[in-house]
């Protein structure tokens, strides 16, 4: 009997999904086009279609004019964005995610007082960018554990970097001053996305990730799959569906990015379907293996 074995949270996480949401319900309550600062996520066929319903991508409010709709997507932006379109006369519609305007908020807090604000993550990633943009630029941003010092330390995370990087960073900090505070501001949605895969990945023949080449959560669900399966095959697009490949096997895993449409999975699901004889999640699996 052949299975298609879908691995559990796969696809949008909660911030992606009501950032969407939000945008489509302005766009389509708007008589004019509304603007996204910056692609509200790394999917093509989302942002196209986005496009299609008059949602049009910018990347500064140079030209904007007064009165226009401007979206703030998930991963957040710096408090110079909120003043620069205040300025402008611009409507902000804000889609931070609301665990990262928490940080937001944290590290407003933390400057104000006096704090020296350390964000642990990228430095590269948008998300960091605005983190840092509510402490005027002036955090310390470590990706590896470092020997740093500073009379009141205040620590926050990238919402999606690992726990023990998180971990081995504070340690780092911790050994040379005596006045640090912590926040895990980890956001639990990406660990959990990646053990779901790990876990189909491990058993199952054959393993599709599907999801854009350009989203960096996609991409580390592919790394992880192939570790643990090595039939793994990305899927960006509908056209690359392996069929040929995935038809000389009975359990097929289908792992999915946060950028990841649920329209993109179920169309896959619907290519292979001819050849599938019942469709079953991890979860009932796993309850089944245990049995
Ligand atoms: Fe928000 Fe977590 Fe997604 S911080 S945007 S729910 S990965």
């Amino acid at each position: 009997m052949r299975e298609i074995i879908r691995a559990p949270h796969s696809g949008f996480c909660f911030g992606v999904k009501q950032a969407i949401e939000k945008a489509e319900r302005e766009a389509e309550a708007s008589e004019n086009i509304i603007y996204s600062f910056g692609p509200l996520i790394h999917n093509s066929g989302v942002t196209d279609e986005l496009e299609k319903k008059g949602v049009h991508i910018i990347e500064s409010l140079d030209g904007i004019t007064p009165g226009s709709k401007v979206i703030v997507r998930s991963h957040g932006i710096g408090k110079w964005f909120y003043d620069e379109a205040d300025e402008k006369g611009i409507t902000v519609i804000d889609a931070t995610c609301p665990y990262v305007k928490r940080i937001h908020n944290l590290v407003a807090e933390a400057y104000k007082k006096g704090k020296t604000v350390v964000i642990v993550g990228d430095e590269n990633h948008p998300e960091v960018k605005g983190i840092n943009g509510w402490c005027e630029d002036s955090a310390i941003i470590l990706s590896e554990p470092a020997e740093i010092k500073a009379d009141d330390i205040f620590i926050v995370a990238q919402t999606t970097i690992r726990k023990d990087m998180f971990d081995s960073v504070v340690e780092s900090i911790r050994k040379n001053n005596e006045n640090v505070s912590v926040e895990n501001t980890i956001c639990s949605a990406t660990s959990k996305r990646q053990e779901g895969c790990k876990q189909t990945a491990e058993n199952v023949d054959v393993m599709l990730v599907i999801g854009d080449k350009k989203s960096s959560n996609t991409k580390k669900l592919y790394e992880i799959a192939s570790k643990y399966c090595n039939n793994t095959f990305f899927v960006d697009d509908i056209g690359n569906l392996p069929l040929k490949e995935v038809e000389k096997y009975n359990r097929i895993g289908l792992a999915a990015g946060a950028s990841t449409p649920e329209n993109a999975i179920k169309e896959v699901t619907a290519n292979m379907s001819e050849n599938i004889t019942r469709e079953e999640s991890m979860l009932d699996y796993m309850e089944e293996i245990e049995k």
